[in-house]
């Protein structure tokens, strides 16, 4: 693994499932952290440009439970002094940087003048510490990964940019089911093109697109930054909604998944994320143990 960890696109199969392998190792020695401190003495800023519940509190604990301090740093990259200069300050004083910035560049920019481990925490390109808490997940209850299909419904956008990523080195299928015109990013679509094998796919048809899925996807409409459009997103994407009728095309054992916030009533139904076949909040739990396998990684 490099230095970084900003993209799901920068590791291999073996990395990642290294990764998620630590994360279920981590998890199952969830109570040993007052014995076990591989990052005792070490700090870790988190600077944090947009709101979180999951990825802020999850940092925090996982850092602590390492044995190590984090310093949370709210933030708009750029304005008081430029990125680069943040990266060259912080790098000073601490083993880390875990940033969620608005935009990828920024990121981009701190893990270039930065000489500690950058870990992306959101940019409005990607989102890799979500996909491999998915992944983690989808794995516990599938069992593993070959043949799995998974229909992500909704935007093209970072969350499903890193499923590309994911999909692309693992024997999986990967459907986004999208209104017109709410395809990835050239780049992205591209990285499917070149990487995905013919097994990432992009459909506007919501049955044949959930059709068979082993997990059904979906996130909010719009995302954070995306505010001023929510409105007219809202009517574009009403068809996409996740509901009883459309789990009804996927397989019967299939299971849903969303990365949270959900808009509950927008993207999913009440009757969907509370049903048994939500794994929600397994995701939400595994984005502790698997950060936690990324900081051991780059910092342990
Ligand atoms: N899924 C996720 O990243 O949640 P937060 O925005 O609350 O961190
Ligand atoms: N796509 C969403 C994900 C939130 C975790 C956003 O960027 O706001």
């Amino acid at each position: 693994m490099t230095n970084d960890f900003l993209s799901l696109a920068d590791l291999s199969a073996d990395e990642m499932i290294g990764l998620i392998n630590l994360a279920d190792e981590l998890k199952r020695k969830r109570d040993d952290h007052v014995a076990y401190r591989p990052l005792e003495g070490k700090t870790i800023a988190l600077i944090f440009e947009k709101p979180s519940l999951r990825t802020r509190v999850t940092f925090e604990i996982g850092i602590f439970q390492l044995g190590g301090y984090g310093i949370f740093y709210q933030t708009r990259l750029g304005e008081r002094e430029s990125v680069p200069d943040v990266a060259r300050n912080l790098e000073r004083w601490n083993d880390g940087i875990v940033a969620r910035t608005f935009s990828h560049a920024s990121l981009l920019a701190l893990a270039d003048n930065a000489s500690v481990p950058v870990i992306n925490a959101l940019t409005d390109k990607e989102h890799p510490c979500q996909i491999l808490a998915d992944a983690q997940a989808l794995r516990m209850h599938k069992g593993g990964f070959d043949g799995l299909k998974v229909a992500f419904v909704g935007d093209g956008n970072n969350v499903f940019a890193s499923w590309v990523h994911f999909v692309a080195r693992m024997p999986m299928q990967l459907t986004l089911v999208c209104p017109e015109g709410y395809e990835p990013c050239p780049e992205v679509a591209e990285f499917a093109k070149k990487h995905g094998g013919g097994r990432i796919q992009i459909t506007h048809d919501v049955e044949s697109g959930v059709a068979g899925a082993d997990a059904v996807y979906t996130d909010v409409w719009a995302s954070m930054g995306q505010e001023a459009e929510a409105a007219e997103r809202e009517k574009i994407f009403a068809p996409y909604q996740v509901n009883d009728h459309l789990m009804s095309f996927a397989r019967k054992d299939a299971v849903f998944m969303h990365c949270l916030p959900a808009h509950r009533g927008s993207e999913v139904t009440d009757s969907v994320i509370d049903s048994p076949q939500s794994i929600v909040f397994d995701e939400a739990e595994n984005r502790l143990h698997v950060q936690k396998a990324v900081m051991l990684t780059l910092m342990g």
